[in-house]
């Protein structure tokens, strides 16, 4: 029955392409009478609101059991979580979320229609707050490093490194604040680790993405959702196949940081979406108007980098691309870098955009992978395939 079943799941992985080839077969749920650890890697720890092989019903009390040291990896079965999720153990976690045989394989599926995990939290900023306190999934390794700040330099650098190799499949990570861009309510915050993210949904509506300082992040595959700079930053984060689902507009979708390279030599800080679509949101409020309106970014400093990789456009996106800061700050300076190639859809028209860089296949060979993270990233699972 065991082997018939694992044989069974085996074929049904070996087929497609697409989610995790070295974790599918944990994560697909299991019949009635047979363990959902079937499949998993050895120690894997599951988290469950039901199941009586479960030690923990919550994510985060099963982060905080792992030893200092070791990969661990965390299998979370269906349901919805209320907590925040904080990891401050350098040594690599991956997370796993729960599929279904009868959606995980659907071509026309998405992440939004695959998942059956949400995490979610409700806090936003309120005076005196750092925006890191509103995020719901923070991986940095102490509270000084998760901080934010404010400004063009933001809170001190922190001389410290957490995660190596943060992992998370299939999982929805929302804050729930509220329906509107109640302030800033974020959903990640990852500063001085690296991080990845494979099949996930981010939802909120104000900066609901945050790469931190000397952060590298990449997500493939994944939805993020947003109102108000929604991807916003300062280290290196690389977007693969994404939906940039727009609820409304405000700000811009990206609002990065640069930093110099006296500052940090041979740096390449800066927001790289390739392959993916900026439509409006699916869920957006009938009565909210996004055509025409959204900016593709504004710079949070002047050495802001934002580039835009064969991505689709809906007709979301305002002609002039990308905008200044504010009245302080109402000139997009020459030291940010932004830039498109092959932008296509009713937005992607790039005509009256104020960025001069508008990039050939030869510049746009400069923006790969393996340049912006200036190596083949060791903490990336390539062998996820959309
Ligand atoms: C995901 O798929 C569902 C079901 O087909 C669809 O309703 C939804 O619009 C899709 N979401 C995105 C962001 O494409
Ligand atoms: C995360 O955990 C660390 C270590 O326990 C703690 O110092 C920090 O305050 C936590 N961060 C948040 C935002 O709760
Ligand atoms: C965190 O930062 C505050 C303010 O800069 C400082 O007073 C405190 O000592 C720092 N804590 C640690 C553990 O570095
Ligand atoms: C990372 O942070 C340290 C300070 O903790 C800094 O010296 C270093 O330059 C940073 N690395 C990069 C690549 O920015
Ligand atoms: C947001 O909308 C959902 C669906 O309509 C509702 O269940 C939820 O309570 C709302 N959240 C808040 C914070 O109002
Ligand atoms: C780099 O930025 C620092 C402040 O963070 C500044 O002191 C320095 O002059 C800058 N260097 C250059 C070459 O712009
Ligand atoms: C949509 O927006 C209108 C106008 O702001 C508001 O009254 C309504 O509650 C919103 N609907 C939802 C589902 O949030
Ligand atoms: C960029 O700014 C610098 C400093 O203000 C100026 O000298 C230079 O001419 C500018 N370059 C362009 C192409 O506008
Ligand atoms: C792109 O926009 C320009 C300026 O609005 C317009 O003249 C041109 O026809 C547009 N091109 C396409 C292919 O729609
Ligand atoms: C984090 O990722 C970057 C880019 O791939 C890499 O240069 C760096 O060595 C990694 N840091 C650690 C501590 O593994």
């Amino acid at each position: 029955m065991f082997t018939a079943l694992l044989v069974a799941v085996f074929l049904l992985v070996s087929r497609i392409s697409g989610l995790s080839p070295t974790f599918q077969a944990c994560q697909l749920q299991k019949p009635a009478g047979v363990s959902p650890l079937v499949g998993c890697p050895a120690g894997t720890i599951l988290v469950s609101q039901t199941h009586s092989e479960a030690v923990f019903s919550s994510v985060q009390k099963a982060v905080l059991s792992l030893p200092k040291t070791g990969k661990a990896v965390i299998l979370v079965e269906e349901g919805e979580y209320h907590e925040t999720i904080n990891i401050t153990r350098t040594d690599p976690v991956i997370l796993l979320g729960q599929l279904s045989t009868h959606t995980a394989f659907d071509p026309a599926g998405n992440a939004s229609s695959r998942n059956l995990v949400q995490i979610w939290d409700n806090k936003f900023v309120q005076t005196g707050m750092d925006d890191a306190q509103s995020a719901m999934l923070i991986v940095a390794p102490s509270f000084n490093a998760s901080l934010i700040g404010a400004g063009p330099t933001g809170a001190p650098l922190q001389p410290l490194f957490g995660n190596v190799d943060f992992k998370a499949y299939n999982i929805d990570f929302q804050n729930r604040a509220a329906n509107f861009s109640i302030s800033q309510a974020l959903v990640t915050d990852i500063s001085y680790a690296n991080a990845s993210f494979y099949g996930c949904t981010f939802a909120s509506y104000q900066d609901t993405w945050y790469t931190g300082r000397n952060a590298s992040t990449y997500v493939v595959d994944s939805v993020i959702f947003g109102q108000t700079d929604y991807l916003f930053g300062f280290g290196t984060a690389w977007f693969q196949n994404v939906v940039l689902a727009n609820r409304a507009c405000g700000g811009g979708i990206v609002a990065w940081k640069g930093t110099n390279l006296t500052d940090a030599p041979n740096n390449r800080y800066g927001a790289y979406i390739s392959d993916s679509t900026i439509m409006r949101s699916p869920d957006a409020n009938a009565t909210t108007v996004t055509a025409g309106k959204c900016f593709l970014g504004r710079p949070w400093n002047d050495l802001a980098t934002t580039v835009y990789l064969n991505t689709f456009m809906d007709n979301s996106i305002e002609a002039v691309g990308f905008e200044p800061f504010d009245s302080s700050r109402p000139v997009i300076m020459n030291t940010t870098f932004y830039a498109e190639y092959k932008s296509h859809g009713p937005g992607g028209n790039t005509t009256l955009r104020v960025s001069d860089h508008i990039l050939d296949a030869a510049q746009a060979s400069d923006f790969t992978i393996d340049k912006v993270f200036l190596e083949v990233p060791k903490w990336i699972d390539f062998e996820y395939q959309i």
